[in-house]
């Protein structure tokens, strides 16, 4: 089904009360109604605490909690259900490894390989790692336009090598990162792969047992679900090995004074109360998805990066960073306007209704690696339009000047 920039638009009520010109997807997406409705849903007919009630309702809350479950597993072609954990977002996904995994099972000489262009959400953990394990953290360098060569794959993998966290997509340059290459690389060294999906799960379809990764981790909210839900996907054969990151709740099979048994996956991996509301949000956007269709996704991502990237880069002062090839940034475009600070670009922006970020997005070594302090982003959703992009561009143009300078 080909959906019109209209029907896009009012499947998402946020533009219903909003004047803003959203461009900063690759913070949070906005949510269609059918995600709210489902979450409100949930709590109006459906509010039990799943795991505990054995009343009907309890056990309906459980239903639709799993049935969420199940739709991700299918949304990631994984092979097993319980190879799905629900988190509250990405960072905690990778933390779970971090802790569960990485404590544990790597030692003194390891090495672990992480790209520069890493979100700090999965560079953090592997330092924590790295520092009470004794392994070693070992980077993978990337060009301006995000690619990383040949010689330093080459160079990066070693026998020591024991695991390797890298992220799909960066979220300042867009690039996709050369996945197959790395999982092949590591797993010739039986090295494990954490892939870092929260920039890359909003734009084009993943299949975890195509990439053959042994971990996964994304958030809900970037990808049109709610906030405070997350996933982390694991091979079966690793989660069953790994120690519960957080202890308490139903994942106990049976508790003593002194210790305590655990229930099996998934559950064992997920403490406390869960977000059930989140997790049945989640899987509506999951259907919202495939409704419109990766394709159209990616079409229209594509068109209208190209329509920003060409009318952007007529200013001559404005530098876009990473690839020159729109279908090269997941709707993703982080720039410098000569002179001017990203924050006040960002300001000026603002004044006109225009939401982007600007700073280090959280990713300061890649900054310090290109040798740029800070910059803006502008990131685009398949629901964007052309127009919001002319007015975007129209608030560029007169940046500089309304900053002091000449023209
Ligand atoms: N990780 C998110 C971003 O890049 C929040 O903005």
């Amino acid at each position: 089904m080909k959906w019109s920039d209209k029907r896009r638009r009012e499947e998402f009520p946020f533009f219903c009360y909003r004047e803003e010109i959203y461009l900063d997807h690759a913070a949070t997406s906005q949510r269609p109604q059918r995600v709210l409705d489902a979450e409100r849903v949930f709590y109006e007919k459906q509010n039990a605490n799943p795991f505990r009630g054995l009343y009907e309702l309890g056990m309906e809350a459980t239903d639709a909690y799993e049935r969420a479950r199940k739709t991700v597993q299918n949304f990631l072609h994984a092979q097993y259900a319980e190879e799905i954990i629900f988190t509250r977002n990405a960072t905690e996904s990778l933390n779970l490894v971090a802790y569960s995994f990485g404590c544990h099972f790597l030692k003194e000489g390891d090495e672990i390989i992480v790209s520069i262009m890493e979100h700090h959400s999965n560079l953090l953990p592997w330092q924590m790692v790295a520092e009470k394990t004794g392994a070693k953290l070992v980077f993978l360098e990337c060009g301006a336009d995000g690619t990383i060569s040949k010689e330093q794959l080459d160079f990066a993998f070693t026998e020591r090598t024991k695991l390797v966290a890298i992220t799909h997509v960066s979220n300042v340059l867009g690039c996709q990162n050369p996945i197959e290459e790395v999982v092949r690389r590591a797993h010739e060294c039986e090295a494990v792969v954490v892939l870092d999906a929260a920039q890359s799960i909003a734009h084009r379809p993943v299949d975890v047992v195509l990439l053959d990764v042994d971990f996964l981790a994304f958030s809900g909210h970037k990808m049109m679900g709610p906030m405070g839900i997350g996933v982390l996907y694991g091979k079966k054969k690793w989660l069953e090995q790994m120690p519960p990151f957080l202890r308490g709740g139903e994942m106990i099979e049976s508790v003593s004074r002194t210790g305590a048994t655990f229930a099996p996956l998934p559950h064992r991996l997920e403490a406390g109360t869960v977000n059930a509301a989140a997790a049945v949000g989640l899987e509506a956007a999951i259907h919202f998805i495939h409704e419109i269709g990766w394709e159209e996704i990616r079409s229209r991502e594509e068109e209208l990066t190209a329509y920003a990237m060409n009318q952007m880069e007529a200013i001559p002062e404005i530098h876009i960073l990473g690839s020159k090839d729109p279908k090269n940034h997941s709707g993703i475009l982080t720039f410098t306007v000569e002179g001017v600070h990203p924050h006040d670009v960002a300001s000026i922006l603002d004044a006109d209704h225009i939401a982007v970020r600007a700073g280090h997005h959280c990713a300061q070594p890649l900054f310090a690696h290109l040798n740029i302090p800070s910059a803006t982003r502008a990131s685009l959703a398949f629901y964007n339009t052309k127009e919001e992009i002319d007015r975007f561009v129209d608030c560029l143009k007169p940046l500089r000047r309304k900053m002091g300078y000449g023209k």
